[in-house]
């Protein structure tokens, strides 16, 4: 066995320990998207410091645990906070607890994350279903030893996120009026916003929201045969005539606002999956 996987049993073990529940379904709450996890009814949190060989999360606005529960009376597990490349970890790091997710039995990820729009069309508080990712712009998790174990050396990319999911997404959307949006993720290491010309940048390459996490977890979880959902919540637009700046108070903040329609949403999402 390789030292991943050595961590990876120890790590799982000791979770196990703490919780007999068997979720098929795990969450992961971006920047300003934890109160999801409040309509959790909780079973068991576990902080990720008490956890073997976990990273630990250090930005504000991430509470940093991992949340055993039911979301609308359907098993989850759920990451509130998650790890990201800007703070200093690796690419396997940031992707470390959606391994330890697959070999808890998890089949279907749903990700969430605060994103800028470089698309005329988004506003800030839209709700945008990821179709599909660049990832060239940040480090591939999977750079280094296969782990032959989880997936392939060369996993096929073809449909990152599962079109059947998205189908069900929309349905929900349309139901609540949400007018959902669909589309590119560029996936960017941060911690800095983009410049006004990066911006243009990754609209002229076919990007329509960016930010800084998702990608990696994503590619991960690909690797590893979990099924992918993932949408964004447009905090800021990085193409705009306004001489103004980009801060992070703002990204929560409107991440935040725009929040209870994610929830709404993916209390419905796991209730069809
Ligand atoms: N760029 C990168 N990451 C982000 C942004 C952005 O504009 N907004 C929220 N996360």
């Amino acid at each position: 066995m390789s030292e991943l996987t050595d961590k990876l049993n120890e790590t799982v073990k000791y979770i196990q320990n703490k919780c007999k529940e068997k979720p098929i379904i795990g969450i992961v709450l971006g920047s300003g998207l934890g109160n999801l996890a409040s309509e959790i009814v909780i079973e068991k949190e576990i902080p990720y410091a008490e956890i073997p060989h976990f990273p630990v999360s250090t930005v504000v606005g991430h509470s940093g645990k991992l949340i055993f529960g039911t979301l609308n009376e359907v098993s989850v597990l759920a990451m509130a906070g998650r790890f990201h490349f800007y703070e200093g970890y690796t690419p396997a790091q940031v992707v470390y607890p959606i391994r330890a997710m697959k070999l808890l039995g998890i089949e279907t990820l749903l990700l969430s994350n605060a994103a800028g729009s470089v698309n005329p069309h988004y506003k800030v508080g839209d709700l945008v279903v990821i179709n599909d990712h660049i990832s060239l712009f940040t480090h591939n998790p999977l750079i280094g030893i296969n782990e032959d174990s989880l997936g392939l050396r060369f996993p096929d990319m073809s449909e990152p996120y599962d079109k059947k999911i998205i189908a069900a997404a929309k349905e929900i959307g349309e139901k609540y009026n949400y007018q959902l949006k669909e589309g590119v993720y560029m996936g960017v290491t941060g911690p800095t916003f983009e410049t006004r010309a990066e911006y243009k940048l990754i609209k002229a390459v076919g990007g329509d929201v960016v930010g800084m996490s998702t990608v990696q977890e994503t590619i991960a979880a690909v690797h590893a045969g979990i099924k992918v959902f993932a949408i964004s919540i447009v905090t800021d637009l990085g193409i705009r005539e306004t001489d103004d700046i980009i801060t992070h108070e703002e990204v929560l903040l409107a991440a935040k606002e725009a929040e209870p329609k994610l929830t709404r949403l993916f209390k419905e999402l796991v209730l069809v999956l």
